[in-house]
């Protein structure tokens, strides 16, 4: 007889805020009963937390399903589910095409998962579950956490804001994760203190623009406001945030990263071009030249400070020269670090409609130029950093190295040094002693 319990298995694709969901679904099914399996092949449940930004994850979630499709013959008391963005962009379409699916579950339907599979192994039907707010009078619900799957974890994601009301016009995001709503300040700065009590040192607050988060109970209180109090956490080091939308980056938050001692000198500041006409046509809400006035006050306020971007070229209708002037602004600002992507026209959104479409070898011939030109100033930038004393919150053994432990700067870049495991979750002050586009290799003093 078969004595174990049930098993689940949750493969993610896409961003942070994708990753904490799967944190989310993993404490719901262990809070069900259910262990972690080793393999897909040993799990009851498997749910795929899909991404919809680009066309080659949800290709990458079209192959998963069809090897899942084999696994379901050979057990058809296996249950499959489809969440996260996919799910809810295309809806029951997964289902006509992928019958052994037996679940579609959209973003804001996490905390039915239990029900729904339950629902499922009773009646053997499938089911999906696709509401989200996205109307003007649709209530601003916040789903409720559970911490169950970051025990004992030194850092973990925090989401503050959830959907977006930004329609950038290449963007899915305000289609697949509803109306921007914000969790109450005091149930975020509850979650953290818990995290923190239990050994959590490092916090990532998590938003599509954090910027605009504003506590529903109190419209005076936002973003700065919230990390002042998070800041007097006891026993938390570090606090982290994404994204930071540039229309909203204001003065205050500026000050309030460079006061509060806990937040880190690293921010991720999409510019997406270096062209004010595209920007516009982009619906990003902001000019090249504001843009540049940010990069100078953050660096004013704290010259350590490390930023890093998203750059989207190939944008329908960008010229060769405003291809250039792109290059030219990464070239002026030096960003530490860049996520690059060639533009994919996503149904539904406004720019899948624009003419003058790049060509797929145009695009990728734009990712690769500047692709080249951020690798080589991540490397520059990196080697001035030799010699340097950094404060590094030591996380484990390297991935890259089983000889070395590893651990983040404040600025976010990876160390790999010699040291004793002893030190796992300290902050501890590591030298530079070589660079790579990676980040550093270290010796502790
Ligand atoms: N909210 C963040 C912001 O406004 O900067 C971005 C979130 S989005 C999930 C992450 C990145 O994916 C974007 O910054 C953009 O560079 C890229 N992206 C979004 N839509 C895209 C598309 N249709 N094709 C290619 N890249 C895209
Ligand atoms: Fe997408 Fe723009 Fe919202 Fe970011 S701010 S998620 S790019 S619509
Ligand atoms: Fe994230 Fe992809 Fe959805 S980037 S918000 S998982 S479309």
């Amino acid at each position: 007889m078969n004595t174990l319990s049930p098993a689940f298995k949750i493969l993610t694709w896409g961003c942070q805020m994708n990753e904490d969901d799967s944190d989310q679904m993993a404490s719901l099914l262990m809070q069900m009963g259910y262990r972690l399996a080793g393999e897909v092949a040993e799990a009851d449940v498997i749910l795929l937390n899909t991404c919809s930004v680009r066309a080659k994850p949800e290709h990458k979630v079209s192959t998963k399903l069809g090897e899942l499709r084999i696994l379901k013959e050979q057990n058809p008391d296996m249950i499959i589910g489809v969440c996260g963005c996919m799910a809810q962009r295309q809806g029951a379409a997964i289902r006509r095409r992928n019958p052994h699916i037996d679940l579609v579950i959209g973003t804001a339907q996490i905390e039915r998962i239990p029900e729904l599979i339950c629902e499922v192994v009773r009646s053997r039907h499938p089911l999906t579950a696709l509401d989200l707010p996205r109307a003007k009078d649709d209530a601003p619900v916040t789903p409720g956490r559970s911490t169950q799957a970051h025990y004992g974890k030194l850092k973990t994601f925090v989401p503050v804001t959830y959907g977006c009301d930004n329609f950038c016009s290449y963007c899915v995001v305000p289609y697949v994760r509803g109306k921007e709503r914000s969790r109450q300040l005091s149930e975020i700065a509850e979650e953290v203190t818990g995290l923190a009590s239990q050994g959590c040192k490092e916090v990532t607050l998590l938003g599509q623009n954090v910027n605009s988060y504003k506590s529903p109970d109190d419209g005076s209180t936002g973003f700065p406001e919230l990390l002042a109090r998070l800041n007097d956490i006891d026993g938390l080091q570090r606090i982290r945030f994404t994204t930071s939308h540039p229309k909203d980056l204001s003065d205050k938050l500026i000050e309030a990263m460079v006061t509060l001692p806990k937040v880190c000198r690293h921010i991720h500041l999409p510019m997406q071009a270096g062209d004010t006409d595209v920007l516009a046509r982009m619906r990003r809400g902001y000019s090249v030249e504001h843009y540049l006035d940010l990069i100078a006050s953050l660096r004013q306020a704290a010259p350590e400070i490390a930023i890093s971007t998203d750059i989207l070229v190939g944008f329908p209708g960008e010229t060769e020269e405003q291809f250039r002037n792109t290059l030219q602004v990464i070239e002026d600002v030096r960003f530490d670090m860049a996520f690059m992507f060639a533009y994919n026209a996503i149904p539904k959104t406004a720019a899948a409609a624009l003419p003058d479409q790049l060509t797929y070898q145009e695009k990728n011939a734009r990712l690769a130029k500047v692709i080249e030109l951020q690798n080589r100033i991540t490397i520059e930038k990196n080697t001035e950093h030799i010699g340097q004393v950094f404060e590094v919150l030591v996380e484990g053994i390297s991935p890259k190295d089983p000889t070395r432990i590893c651990g983040l700067t404040s600025q976010n870049k990876t160390v790999n040094f010699e040291g004793v495991l002893q030190t796992i979750g300290k902050l501890i002050r590591v030298r530079v002693t070589e660079s790579h586009l990676y980040g550093f290799v270290g010796e502790t003093m």
